[in-house]
């Protein structure tokens, strides 16, 4: 039998490129590809990119740059670019890289294998279309192989709604939801595989329409409902919501679906009303914070997350004050901030830029704020009895870890439990960015 031919793939940006790493590696795995942890002895690189910021697209091209010796010392090399920077700059990659071999946008997956043999055959493979088929139903996967407890599955992906800051629309495409019963299917092969909690992915995933078997479009929260039935799977979890798709059902589900962990991430961006505005967010900060508020009565103990930008175009210092109150009043539980980066395309990129040296002060003092609230919040845990689920061995011999129900990272020593369990953990301690605990029982 011929060697298997080794494919290292790298994954920048969001948990949607994650998951379609472990898709695409499991589609050239019935090309007859096996995964490397190293680019040194690949057969096939591919990276799996982000075009969100500037910073996280020119990363592609340095990384590019690193590969140049390799590709010179193994001509059969072959270098892939998939992801957002290859669905917004197609070609162009090929230009300013002749020896990237292929370029595949990330709703052309399931061409992947045509792709791969076209490249191998000494060819230039791109595809960047947007097709209608749904392509995770066309990746083929290898079979049962075991997994991990924890796993990613996308339900939703694309973006209908503009913010004037973002690419995700012109690189992701139109927003489109998966059916339900694919959704189950998977679910369910998941399980069987090991997994016991499973975190649903779409750029907009409260958006979610997918269609049902009773053919009406079944909500979120409907879905969740379906998935609370998979015998075995023991956690839920939902990313990246958008405060306007956040309805009743789903608002409820947190407070009475016990598989639904009290984590919610629901990005704000800014507190101004007047930057709301110009970010085409279409909501104010009064009904973001009233939202927070139903979300809280319904499940109490909810831990909030948010994504935030500063230094917007004409975001003066009257309007990051506002984004600071909002901070305040809400109280966030853990939070990704970001400066503002102008995208090429984007309506905001004509505008008014804020000087580099006031977004660094702003995102040194939000972030500052952001922290304090994130101690504070894992620091209310220690003597709290929590649950968690055991993912991997820790460092110290004996220790396991684990993330609780509030997504927090836990460690315990002396541990007998095996990965894949769910215990029950009192909380002892709150170190840097992880609590220590004791199992019960
Ligand atoms: N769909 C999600 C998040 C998409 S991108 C949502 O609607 O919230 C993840 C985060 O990156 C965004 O929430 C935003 O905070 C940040 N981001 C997006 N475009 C950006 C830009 N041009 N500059 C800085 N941060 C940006
Ligand atoms: Fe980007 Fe806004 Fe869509 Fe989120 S909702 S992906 S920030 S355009
Ligand atoms: Fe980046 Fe694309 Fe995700 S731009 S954040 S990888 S959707």
């Amino acid at each position: 039998m011929a060697e298997p031919k080794k494919l290292f793939i790298k994954t920048y940006g969001c948990q949607m490129n994650v998951y379609d790493s472990e898709r695409m590696a499991e589609a050239l795995g019935s090309q007859g590809y096996v995964e490397t942890q190293t680019p040194d002895d690949a057969d096939m690189i591919l990276l799996n990119t982000c075009h969100i910021r500037e910073k996280a697209a020119e990363k592609v091209y340095s990384e590019l740059g690193r590969f140049k010796g390799l590709k010179a010392e193994k001509p059969d090399l072959k270098i892939g670019v998939a992801g957002c920077v290859a669905q917004a700059e197609g070609a162009e990659i090929m230009r300013r890289q002749p020896m990237v071999d292929l370029v595949v946008g990330p709703q052309s997956y399931h061409r992947l294998p045509e792709l791969e043999a076209k490249a191998r055959g000494g060819e230039k493979a791109l595809d960047t279309d947007f097709p209608e088929e749904d392509k995770f139903e066309h990746l083929k996967s290898r079979p049962k192989a075991a997994r991990g407890p924890t796993a990613f599955l996308t339900v939703q992906e694309g973006c209908d709604k503009f913010c004037a800051f973002c690419v995700v629309p012109y690189t992701r495409g139109a927003e489109v939801s998966r059916p339900v019963d694919r959704v189950v299917r998977e679910a369910q092969d998941l399980v069987e595989r090991g997994v016991r909690e499973i975190t649903l992915l779409g750029q907009n995933v409260n958006a979610y329409h997918g269609a049902g078997p009773d053919g009406t479009d079944w909500s979120l929260a409907r879905l969740i409902w379906e998935l609370d039935k998979v015998d075995g799977l023991e956690r839920i979890r939902f990313t990246t919501s958008h405060p306007n798709d956040m309805d009743d059902d789903l608002i409820e589900a947190h407070g009475t679906c016990a598989k639904l962990m009290p984590y919610l991430h629901l990005p704000v961006q800014a507190g101004s009303d007047k930057i709301l505005k110009r970010m085409n967010r279409a909501h104010t900060a009064e009904s973001y914070i009233r939202l927070i508020e139903r979300i809280r009565a319904a499940r109490p103990d909810i831990l909030i997350s948010g994504d935030f930008i500063v230094g917007f175009p004409e975001e003066t210092e009257e309007d990051f004050q506002a984004t600071m109150d909002l901070v305040e009043e809400v109280n966030y539980g853990y939070a990704y901030s970001f400066k503002y980066s102008t995208r090429p395309g984007t309506p905001a990129a004509e505008r008014a830029q804020v000087p580099e040296d006031e977004k660094n002060d702003r995102l040194q003092r939000l972030q500052a704020l952001l922290t304090t609230q994130q101690r504070a919040a894992q620091d209310a845990m220690v003597g709290k009895t929590v649950g968690i689920l055991f993912e991997r061995e820790g460092r110290l011999p004996g220790q396991m870890v684990g993330k609780s129900d509030h997504l927090h990272a836990v460690h315990v020593a002396d541990c007998p439990a095996p990965a894949g369990t769910l215990a029950q953990v009192r909380i002892i301690s709150s170190g840097a960015n992880s609590l220590a605990g004791e199992l019960l029982g």
